[in-house]
């Protein structure tokens, strides 16, 4: 959460910070900063969008060493006295910062300087002056700020005194330092922020601290022990990062479904179109007893589905645990536990915090992400891509799907080792989903008028399922609360009447998948039930199971591989009931992409 942006140049760096905070804008937008250097450090802030931001900054403004930030607020409302950067009391120091600094109050009480905002990065940078009182020397005291805080930090500075250098730091937040061609330097929370000046790339360890020159990058410890990396080429296509013709970054991400899936398809099998893992995640996967699936939000959906594919098709028992809570509730273990990480950033810090727990412990861990070099990626022993190009909507949509396929490559893979009989061939069954997404996207109005007629102007809605189906009304019932406010509640069909059939009454859109062989019947009674207390009914059947007065018939898939196609629907409806309700769909209230703080 946050974004960070720093150049120090020859030219302008203005417009380059600007634009890379705009391509950071989906990490966190209440509020947004600008710090410029010439001949004095220039700060401008502003509350809400980058666009916000660049009105307020007069056209005469730059500077050669600039850093930004683009602000989710975890310390103090969204305000321009909270925005960052932050500047100590004499002004000679200016940061911005991603993450949380748990010790804060702590050090506040230390420090005898007024404090203009509620937040704890002012405490960072008064922190800094004080120690430079002190030592008389900025890298020094760089350093020992830096050493004294706890908690998660990225952290880029200007020295007013100084305008050879850039201050970069980094503790369990994400930040990369992009090389330029000799005449200017970068940092970005995010490579693709600054893909517009350079694709080449430093990656960052916790603990380490940068110093930025135009023509070098010096990487050090905290203790000042000089490093050694090379750089590496971001892999980003810059067009990936566009929006296009596409009113929003989810509408053009759900439309990459179906190439998502042919992708992974052609990444995951060998030229006899057999499933070729690394060598590493096979040994891996083949020496666990147990999988357990950790994982948040969307991500945390496709465990569920995971776990299904793990068990059914490779017969190995597996959990699946919000990340969250499993380092406050860890379950028993078993002997040879595998920890499959399941995130599309590969920055969540929820997720990230138990990596370091379980590594702690000496157990495997192997990460699926979207994202090569991510911090999760980086910790892990071995790592599965989900080669689904950038997702920059913040309702994760192509991740999930991208997610459950690579998750059955890995059931697969899992089942082959263990010697067991493969159900179906599974390449050929996700060809065919590609080919059933096509035809589903290709149909779009149907679900327009769909969230029109029943959730427009609706309170409340539910998702129901049976199975597979349940897990999935769990991603769409989410997928509508985030984009359109709605307050959406997913149910196995079997346990409303346990109490939450209370809730319907007369209009209560209840939208049900019925994808299911075994329970389609059921979960056919489950309908009565809500229609027989005034519920409105929207069901998404599929074929074979379809009544007359479903809203939508899918074409029938695999079984164990509906939710790859039974989810489309549900991501449509809510993102047409968003825009009919006029929601920001790309940057939904108080939310942001990557969630880097605990
Ligand atoms: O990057 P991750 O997959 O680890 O993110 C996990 C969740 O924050 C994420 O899936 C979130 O729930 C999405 N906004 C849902 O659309």
């Amino acid at each position: 959460m946050c974004g960070i942006v720093g150049m120090i140049g020859n030219t302008g760096a203005k417009e380059v910070l600007l634009k890379g905070l705009e391509k950071l804008e989906y990490r966190g937008y209440d509020s947004a900063g600008l710090a410029l250097m010439h001949e004095n450090v220039n700060v401008h802030k502003e509350v809400g969008r980058i666009a916000a931001l660049r009105e307020i900054i007069p056209a005469e403004v730059d500077g050669t060493i600039g850093i930004g930030h683009t602000r989710w607020a975890t310390h103090g409302v969204p305000s321009v006295p909270n925005a960052h950067p932050h500047q100590s009391t004499t002004g000679r120091f200016t940061l911005v910062h991603n993450g949380v600094i748990e010790n804060d109050e702590i050090i506040k009480k230390t420090l005898d300087v007024p404090f203009l905002s509620e937040t704890d990065t002012e405490v960072i940078v008064q922190l800094m002056e004080k120690h430079f009182v002190e030592l008389g020397d900025v890298e020094a005291a760089f350093r020992k700020t830096l050493s004294d805080l706890h908690g998660s930090y990225a952290i880029a500075m200007i020295d007013s005194e100084d305008k050879e250098r850039l201050y970069i730091g980094k503790n369990k937040s994400p930040l990369l330092v992009g090389l330029g061609d000799g005449t200017f330097n970068v940092v970005a929370s995010d490579a693709m922020a600054m893909l517009q000046v350079t694709d080449q790339y430093l990656e960052l360890h916790d603990g380490e601290i940068v110093i930025l020159t135009r023509e070098s990058a010096t990487i050090k410890t905290l203790d000042g022990d000089v490093l050694e990396r090379a750089p590496y080429t971001a892999e980003i296509d810059a067009s990936d990062i566009e929006k296009g013709t596409y009113a929003h970054y989810m509408l053009k991400e759900m439309d990459e479904q179906p190439a998502v899936i042919r992708n992974i398809i052609q990444h995951y099998q060998n030229e006899n179109g057999d499933i070729e893992l690394a060598e590493g995640v096979r040994e891996l996967v083949s020496e666990a007893d147990r999988v357990y699936i950790v994982a948040c939000g969307t991500s945390y959906h496709a465990g569920l589905v995971g776990k299904q594919l793990i068990e059914r098709v490779a017969g190995v028992p597996t959990e699946v645990h919000v990340a969250s809570e499993f380092g406050y509730n860890m379950p028993l273990l078993t002997e040879k536990p595998l920890f499959l990480f399941i995130s599309q950033s590969g920055e969540t810090a929820d997720s990230r915090a138990v990596l370091v727990e379980v590594k702690k412990l000496g157990h495997k861990a192997l990460t699926l992400t979207n994202v090569a070099g991510s911090t999760l990626s980086r910790e892990a022993n071995e790592t599965m891509l989900l080669h689904a190009g950038p997702e920059i909507a913040v309702a994760s949509t192509k991740a999930y799907t991208a997610q459950i396929a690579v998750l059955a490559i890995l059931a697969y893979d899992i089942a082959r080792a263990n010697g067991k009989k493969l159900p179906f061939d599974l390449m050929q069954e996700l060809a065919l989903v590609a080919t059933t997404m096509d035809s589903i996207m290709a149909q779009k109005e149907i679900f327009e008028e769909l969230a029109d007629k029943f959730l427009k102007e609706s309170r409340n809605a539910f998702f129901l399922g049976r199975g597979l189906d349940s897990y999935v009304g769990l991603e769409g019932a989410l997928k509508l609360k985030e984009i359109s406010y709605i307050q959406a509640e997913g149910y196995p069909g079997g346990e409303l009447k346990h109490g939450p059939i209370a809730l319907i009454e007369d209009g209560t859109p209840v939208i049900t998948l019925v994808s299911q062989p075994n329970t389609h019947l059921n979960i056919r009674g489950n309908i009565k039930e809500v229609v027989a207390r005034g519920a409105i009914a929207c069901t998404i059947s599929m074929e074979g199971m379809e009544h007359e007065n479903d809203a939508f018939v899918l074409p029938r898939v695999e079984p164990l591989l509906t939710p790859l196609v039974t989810v489309l629907p549900l991501q449509l409806i809510s993102y047409y009931a968003a825009l009919a309700r006029d929601c920001d769909v790309d940057k939904p209230r108080n939310l942001a992409k990557s969630v880097t703080v605990e």
